[in-house]
């Protein structure tokens, strides 16, 4: 069978581990171009030998016989790339979000869905194995019916305020992925959020006008509720858990660890510190999507996590933004008309 033709742009942090995962476990497909503006890439391009670098996308389309491409560069490219992938007949993967405007948002789904490709969305920790679990055990029936879905994520440390600068804030940026990691668990539809936001960690985050800790209440379509904690820095590491209470039951994923050793001694216990950052902790999740991903354009099935997925986990960022500023509840329904 052909090879799906691969090509990435953007080949910082998630780009580098979509670019090796998609090298070393998919025979089946072969990235044949990258693309970014920073000089470096060079270096990374030749480590996978990926034989064509550019440094404009236009460049990256034109790419002979090209069918796929993962688009891992800065968020404000992010709508851009994916119209000019879609116009020229190309499946995407994006990573998140797709844009910080859900007007834009809204125009690229228009455009996807005009041209006829295949979007997915880069929601990551749905292929996470211990959060897999929960949601098969919520589906299965084993905690009745989901009453209260709690989410602890929390950073070991904020990202430079530069990235702070152009990623839409904490919500859009790092709490996204807990808006949709709640969507996925409940199954439910998002009618309310409340949420309150603080400068806890460095006073240069609130000087870049966002806030680095935050408590967030979402209400489902049937009365059931999540509350998600966050902050950009935990001093022991990466705090990513999750915990589902139902009426016949609760179920929940701990933090996953290096080793799950404990020493125990006469002055007290002790073990390893949390796997540090998503690098680590969800090293298996981004290999899982791919295939996903692979396994849904090889067979022509729906994407995973498509394009609606990614328009209501930022129409909730949206709502919890609105709801810090003006201290109130805000109702998906003010910022979705
Ligand atoms: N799903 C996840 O777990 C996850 C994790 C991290 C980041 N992300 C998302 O991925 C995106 C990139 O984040 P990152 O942490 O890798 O950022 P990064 O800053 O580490 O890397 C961005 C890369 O894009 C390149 N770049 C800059 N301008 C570009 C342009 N116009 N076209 C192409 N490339 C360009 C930079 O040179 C750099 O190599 C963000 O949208 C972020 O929200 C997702």
């Amino acid at each position: 069978m052909k090879k799906l033709k691969v090509a990435i742009a953007g080949l910082g942090r998630i780009g580098k581990i979509h670019l090796k995962n998609l090298c070393r476990n998919f025979p089946e497909l072969e990235v044949v171009a990258v693309m970014d503006v920073a000089a470096e890439s060079k270096n990374v391009a030749a480590e996978y030998n990926v034989p064509i670098l550019v440094s404009d996308f236009d460049d990256l389309l034109a790419v002979l016989d090209l069918d796929v491409v993962v688009i891992c560069s800065p968020t404000d490219t992010h709508a851009d790339y994916t119209i000019k992938a879609a116009k020229a007949g190309k499946d995407i993967f994006c990573e998140k979000p797709l844009d910080l405007s859900l007007d834009r948002v809204q125009e690229v789904l228009d455009v996807v869905k005009e041209s006829g490709v295949k979007l997915m969305l880069g929601f990551n920790r749905r292929f996470d194995p211990e959060f897999k679990k929960i949601r098969q055990l919520v589906l299965s029936d084993a905690i009745g019916d989901p009453q209260i879905i709690k989410i602890t994520s929390r950073d070991p440390g904020p990202p430079p305020v530069s990235y702070i600068k152009v990623s839409g804030g904490m919500f859009l940026d790092m709490t996204i992925h807990d808006f949709d990691m709640a969507r996925y668990i409940s199954g439910k539809m998002v009618k309310e959020v409340f949420a309150k936001g603080a400068v806890m960690v460095d006073p240069e985050i609130g000087n870049a006008g966002d806030i680095d800790t935050a408590i967030i209440t979402l209400t489902f379509d049937d009365g059931s509720m999540a509350v998600i904690d966050n902050c950009r820095k935990a001093v022991y590491g990466y705090d990513q858990r999750l915990e589902v209470f139902g009426n016949k039951g609760m179920a929940q994923a701990d933090n996953n660890f290096p080793t799950n050793h404990k020493l125990y001694t006469e002055s007290g216990m002790s073990g390893d510190l949390p796997l540090h950052f998503f690098l680590e902790r969800y090293d298996a999740s981004y290999v899982q999507e791919m295939k996903e991903f692979i396994d849904a354009l090889v067979s022509g099935s729906e994407m995973p996590v498509d394009g609606n997925d990614g328009l209501l986990s930022i129409a909730i960022g949206l709502a919890a933004k609105k709801s810090v500023v003006e201290g109130r509840l805000v109702k998906l329904d003010e910022i979705l008309a």
